[in-house]
């Protein structure tokens, strides 16, 4: 089985990679272009020959159809994230819609044999009813958002126009290992921890009772694998999460409950634009479909991302000292 994982350079993406790699029928193709990917995160597939990485950019209509061939299997994980949504929503629209057409029609001149669209409970905009199942109404508050939703809906009319087995899959606000800490990339659980560990102030944006529903990377990546092998999932779409509710209030006493010597105090700035206020996700049809079921609990996530950090080869501390890390958006 041929695989492709777009953005599979990045922070799911990778995970997911590692999971397939496991698998010793699949030949997996991992088509980046770097921007917020690293070849460091798949350096441990160096010397796997079943693992290819490419070098692409999705806009690139021609150099997609060429990558495709012979792919049997599509997870599309290549974004442009919220925050760069926010300054150039241009050039997020070029990618996540535009890239995702390119992908979708050379995976149908190719007969893939399944399509899987990695979308974002961004989709939904803020709970208007909590927890929020797969029909929550879908209002999108950011420019990224938009862009989710509109590369859902190319890939459900691929599969109302042409039949093409296409499978959407929501995931809600997912950390661990090899997430983005720094610039526009940076998330709030790594930039938390590293702020943490260098005694400065955990910055939240607005009044901390914004809530998301955090899940342990293991947990998305399984959920994506489960969704793409699930045939009753074809045409359809599932939200993958831990289905628990944590404001951002908790998660700051949370991360300094877990470096306790830690000096870092919590600080308030002005709420960010577009930031949902409230996320929580009814996960019902992936225990029932999928028979899928979170098994990381936030507290234990915490503590396993601050020691994939203590063990990896980034100084945190090095990190703090640069600009880029400061420059929060
Ligand atoms: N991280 C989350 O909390 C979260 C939650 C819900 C959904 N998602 C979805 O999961 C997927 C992966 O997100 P992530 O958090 O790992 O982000 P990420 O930024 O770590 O990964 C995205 C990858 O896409 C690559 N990329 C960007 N533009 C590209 C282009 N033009 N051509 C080829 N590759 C390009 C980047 O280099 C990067 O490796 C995305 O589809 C995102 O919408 C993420």
């Amino acid at each position: 089985m041929k695989i492709l994982v777009t953005g599979g350079a990045g922070f799911i993406g990778s995970n997911l990679v590692d999971a397939l790699a496991q698998n010793e029928s699949y030949e997996i193709l991992v088509a980046d272009d770097f921007s917020s990917g690293t070849r460091a995160n798949l350096a441990q597939h160096a010397a796997n020959p079943r693992v290819r990485v490419v070098e692409l950019d999705i806009r690139d209509k021609q150099r997609v159809r060429e990558i495709m061939r012979g792919v049997q299997r599509v997870y599309h994980l290549a974004v442009q994230c919220i925050r760069v949504s926010i300054r150039d929503p241009y050039l997020v629209h070029d990618v996540n819609v535009t890239g995702t057409l390119h992908l979708l029609t050379a995976a149908l001149d190719e007969n893939v044999e399944r399509f899987v669209y990695c979308s974002s409970s961004e989709v939904y905009g803020t709970a208007q009813r909590v927890p929020m199942n797969e029909d929550h109404p879908l209002v999108p508050t950011t420019p990224y958002g938009a862009s989710k939703l509109a590369g859902e809906v190319y890939a459900r009319s691929f599969y109302e126009t042409y039949g093409m087995p296409v499978t959407i899959v929501r995931p809600f606000n997912t950390y661990g290992a090899r997430e983005h800490f720094e610039g526009p990339y940076g998330e709030v659980i790594p930039k938390f921890v590293v702020r943490a560990l260098n005694d400065a102030p955990l910055v939240i944006f607005g009044d901390g009772s914004q809530t998301r529903d955090f899940t342990h990377v293991s947990d998305t990546v399984r959920g994506l694998l489960a969704a793409g092998e699930c045939d009753a999932l074809i045409g359809d779409v599932v939200n993958i999460a831990r289905g628990q509710e944590v404001n951002i209030n908790t998660l700051a006493r949370l991360v300094l409950e877990t470096l306790p010597q830690s000096k870092s105090k919590i600080e308030y700035q002005a709420p960010r634009p577009g930031d949902v206020l409230r996320h929580y996700a009814d996960i019902s049809k992936a225990q029932r479909v999928l028979g899928f079921e979170p098994r990381v609990e936030i507290h234990q996530g915490v503590k396993r991302y601050v020691d994939w950090l203590m063990r990896s080869e980034v100084d945190p501390r090095e990190m703090l000292q640069k600009e880029k890390l400061r420059n929060w958006e």
